[in-house]
């Protein structure tokens, strides 16, 4: 049997958008969708005594509710009920990141906050296996990169 481990390798941002590929929807289904609130509850409240805090909201219950609308978003990439449909509209991810300004060490920030927030909530409670992992967080690495609107810091 061969050891595996998640990769949280970051691609450097060199100013082009690679194409994405949606996350498998085995994650979904590991790690369910109270796992996936926990673990953007985690990732928000780690935002929120970030480097990049100031981007976010100002009231802790409020950042919550933003973690609960993405929670939303990523259930539904994963293949999951349209619930960020239903509820906050098309995604148009570029657009809402729009009035923020994203560069590429906010985001380097974001995908570090989101690596400890996997590696708590998903790989130290064993709910899901590293090859689906790693289709998630290659997502995310990816993604990211078109979040950024700012290229310089
Ligand atoms: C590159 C670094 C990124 C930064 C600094 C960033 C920052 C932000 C900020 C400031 C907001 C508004 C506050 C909030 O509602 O949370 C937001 C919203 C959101 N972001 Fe990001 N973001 C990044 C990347 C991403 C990526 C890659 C995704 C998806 C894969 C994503 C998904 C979302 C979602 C779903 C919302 C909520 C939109 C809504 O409810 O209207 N973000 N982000």
């Amino acid at each position: 049997m061969q050891f595996q481990t998640v990769d949280f390798h970051i691609t450097p941002f060199d100013g082009t958008n690679p194409p994405v590929t949606k996350p498998d929807p085995k994650f979904l289904h590991d790690i369910g969708e109270e796992g996936m609130r926990a673990l953007l509850r985690s990732f928000y409240t780690k935002l929120y005594h970030s480097p990049i805090a100031d981007l976010f909201e100002e009231e802790f219950e409020a950042m919550m509710q933003a973690a609960q609308n993405s929670a939303d978003f990523f259930i539904q990439i994963c293949g999951g009920p349209k619930y960020f449909n239903k509820r906050r509209g098309a995604p148009q991810m570029r657009g809402r990141h729009a009035p923020f300004r994203i560069t590429p060490t906010a985001r380097l920030h974001w995908l570090t906050r989101f690596e400890e927030a996997i590696k708590e909530e998903v790989i130290a409670k064993s709910l899901s296996d590293p090859a689906t992992i790693q289709s998630f967080w290659s997502y995310l690495d990816i993604f990211s990169l078109w979040m950024i609107n700012t290229p310089y810091d």
